[in-house]
């Protein structure tokens, strides 16, 4: 058993131990192995859209950027969903390399197929995670996972859209700049604090 400051000075009162976290850690093992591997997972996803952005920048497309900078930042949130959900239930948070993104792409309808591919990959690994929760007889962690399900419905829509108008508006000329324009819109829109059992959805991507 480990203390920290055990029985520190208090005019010869014995203080309440601080115990080690290990001593009311209320997450199993393996969940919290794996939301340690879905925070890279997250990350690695932010990095992957910051890329697309610069791809986007370099061929004058600001639009297109801002929607994939604007992506980058909703992954990082899912992370520190995943990274403040470990510690509220007593694991240890262990942050792993990430590994580069790519960084050129044939086209913007090109990188929305990646987005979209990526994002069903997303899809499995929460689906992945809801499966080991219900195993492990989980019932906050599927809570918890509730949000991330509704999130990927969404995260799946949007980049399926961007790829139907981009197919329907052609690839150049004054199609591929009104796409651009209405990519341009998208904001940042921090979702609901806290994420564990949040049910609301973050404001849905242009
Ligand atoms: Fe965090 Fe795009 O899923």
């Amino acid at each position: 058993m480990e203390f920290c400051g055990l029985f520190a000075g208090n005019g010869g009162i014995p203080a309440i131990p601080l115990l080690h976290k290990e001593l009311w850690l209320m997450i199993k093992e393996k969940v919290r192995e794996a939301i340690n591997a879905q925070i890279n997972a997250e990350l690695y996803s932010s990095y992957l859209y910051l890329s697309m952005s610069a791809y986007c920048e370099s061929i004058n497309l600001r639009g297109f950027a801002n929607w994939m900078k604007v992506q980058a930042q909703e992954e990082l949130v899912h992370a520190a969903k995943f990274f403040a959900y470990v510690n509220t239930r007593g694991g240890r948070v262990l942050l792993r390399e990430i590994a580069g993104p790519p960084t050129e792409w044939k086209s913007p309808l090109d990188a929305f197929k990646h987005v979209l591919e990526h994002e069903i990959k997303v899809t499995g690994l929460i689906n992945d995670l809801v499966k080991l929760a219900v195993n492990e007889n989980d019932p906050a962690t599927q809570t918890f996972l509730q949000w991330f399900v509704n999130e990927q419905v969404e995260e799946e829509e949007s980049a399926n859209d961007a790829i139907q108008k981009l197919k329907l508006a052609g690839e150049t000329g004054p199609g591929l700049f009104m796409i651009d324009r209405e990519l341009a819109t998208r904001v940042f829109v921090m979702p609901p604090a806290g994420g564990a059992g949040a049910a609301a959805p973050n404001a849905p991507a242009p």
